[in-house]
């Protein structure tokens, strides 16, 4: 049987550099810099936090492997990309529904992503403002008591039509690179943002190093409490991980389908892992001194990255400036991540119904607008509708905490799991081989990795870590 790959290449990457980029671009964000510090300072530490980097090297990166390979093979928006492999392996077309699960999901995550980045714009703002009124130090923050910043976050989440039109602004300002296609929009965004992402991250981190207190933080990240490793939290783990890596929404199909053959998909995979989860850690070596330094107690969720450090920055010598670089950093990572968000349902509404980019992208975005007003309601107006709170899981949670719970819990894990059945024992084990780059030890070990490792362990982890959310336990 021939292998070889389906018709020609459409669009595409224009080098291997831009490919890593974008999707390191994907792979960095909110997920690194808001929660990832938040939750393994919360859920045990170093415990945690090995667990995740375990997580990450026997499950995410081969899940990762396995979508950008299926991308690559099917050269189409993710769903038409998993029916290749699946024709071609002999097995039933039905597979794709995965990768529309996938891409329902990358929908999902687009529609309160974006609320988020609303707000990342939102403090932006602010510390613009204080920029011009009150110099690098002081302003809207400054000499306020915690409450009192609390009651600045408070206000601008409950403030309706605020939240609303900054979601619409941040959507605009995606849809304005993916609207241009991949090499002249997408890849632009990663190729001109990722690099200064990385001097703003290491340029705050050294300032924290040498003003902040460095040992409070490596005791508060990386003390070891086995104890709190309980079942929910290894799935916080394994969620954080795949949303982390943008895995299981279909979103590094879609990027692979952009890849030209003479990529080496097990080396970029690495990188990609690599890079993403040294930032993670990177952010909480560089948020965490700041609060401390302030003597500050770190809040847990979405209060650490909008309460604390504001609050934090304000505490430092140029604590303007600093906030303001701060912010800038986030809204980089969040807008290279809510481009690949946008680029899945995007990519596959061009391929399902032939409609021009531009075209598909704004039905996308009309689309994630309407959901996403719920969303940015749901922290004000709408605090009271609990759209799925006859399920103890998500029990009391608002429209935005509902799709952050039901895709980093459900369908980011589900999805990754169904991944990796596929190219474990459905598609056929030659067109795999002849994709995934590997060699010798290495290859041997990927297969076990994903015949066997990944499916038993995302099963025991959906077990263990759905049926006491479900059942109300925690
Ligand atoms: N990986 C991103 C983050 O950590 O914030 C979120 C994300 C982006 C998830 C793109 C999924 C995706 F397709």
């Amino acid at each position: 049987m021939a292998l070889s790959q389906p018709g020609p290449s459409r669009e595409g990457w224009s080098s291997r550099t831009a490919f890593i980029l974008a999707a390191i671009g994907s792979a960095v964000g909110l997920g690194n810099l808001v929660r990832f510090p938040a939750e393994a300072g919360a859920n045990g530490g170093g415990a945690f936090v090995l667990f995740y980097i375990g997580c990450v090297i026997l499950i995410g990166l081969p899940v990762l492997l396995s979508e950008t390979l299926i991308g690559r093979y099917g050269q189409a928006a993710a769903p038409e990309s998993f029916r290749r492999v699946a024709e071609k392996s002999g097995k039933s077309p039905a597979w794709e529904f995965v990768a529309s699960l996938g891409v329902l999901s990358a929908f999902l995550v687009l529609s309160f992503y974006c609320v988020l980045g609303g707000w990342v714009l939102y403090y932006i703002g602010i510390f613009v403002q204080d920029l011009f009124t009150t110099g690098v130090t002081g302003g809207a923050f400054a000499d306020r008591s915690v409450t009192e910043v609390e009651a600045i976050f408070g206000a601008m989440i409950s403030d309706g039509p605020m939240t609303v039109i900054l979601n619409i602004a941040f959507l605009v300002i995606t849809i304005a690179f993916v609207a241009r296609g991949v090499s002249g929009g997408i890849e632009k965004v990663a190729v001109y943002l990722m690099p200064a992402f990385f001097v703003l991250l290491l340029g705050i981190t050294i300032y924290g190093m040498f003003r902040g207190s460095m040992a409070e933080t490596i005791s508060y990240l990386f003390t070891f409490d086995a104890s709190k490793l309980t079942g929910p939290v290894m799935l916080a783990a394994v969620g954080q991980a795949f949303f982390s890596l943008s895995l299981g929404v279909a979103g590094m199909v879609t990027y692979g389908a952009y890849v030209g053959r003479n990529v080496n998909l097990g080396v970029t995979s690495g990188v990609i892992a690599t890079a993403d989860t040294s930032v993670a850690l990177i952010a909480g070596l560089c948020i965490f001194p700041i609060v401390f330094a302030a003597g500050l107690a770190p809040e847990g969720g979405l209060g650490l990255m909008f309460q604390t450090l504001p609050h934090a920055f304000q505490e430092i010598p140029a604590g303007s400036l600093i906030g303001l670089a701060f912010f800038v950093m986030v809204g980089f990572a969040a807008l290279t991540s809510s481009v690949a968000l946008m680029e899945t349902p995007t990519a596959w509404v061009i391929d399902r119904f032939r409609f021009t980019r531009p075209i598909a992208a704004t039905m996308v975005t009309l689309s994630a607008a309407i959901l996403g007003t719920l969303c940015a309601l749901s922290t004000g107006a709408l605090s009271g509708f609990h759209p799925l709170g006859f399920l103890p899981m998500f029990e009391g949670m608002g429209m935005l905490d509902v799709l952050d719970t039901f895709t980093g819990k459900i369908t980011m894990p589900v999805g990754a799991l169904l991944t990796s059945i596929f190219i474990g024992w459905v598609a056929n084990k030659r067109l795999v081989d002849s994709e995934n780059g590997l060699g010798g030890g290495l290859h041997v070990f990927w297969r076990f990795l994903v015949c066997w490792l990944c499916p038993i362990a995302l099963t025991a982890i959906l077990i263990v870590g759905i049926f006491p959310s479900i059942l109300g336990e925690s």
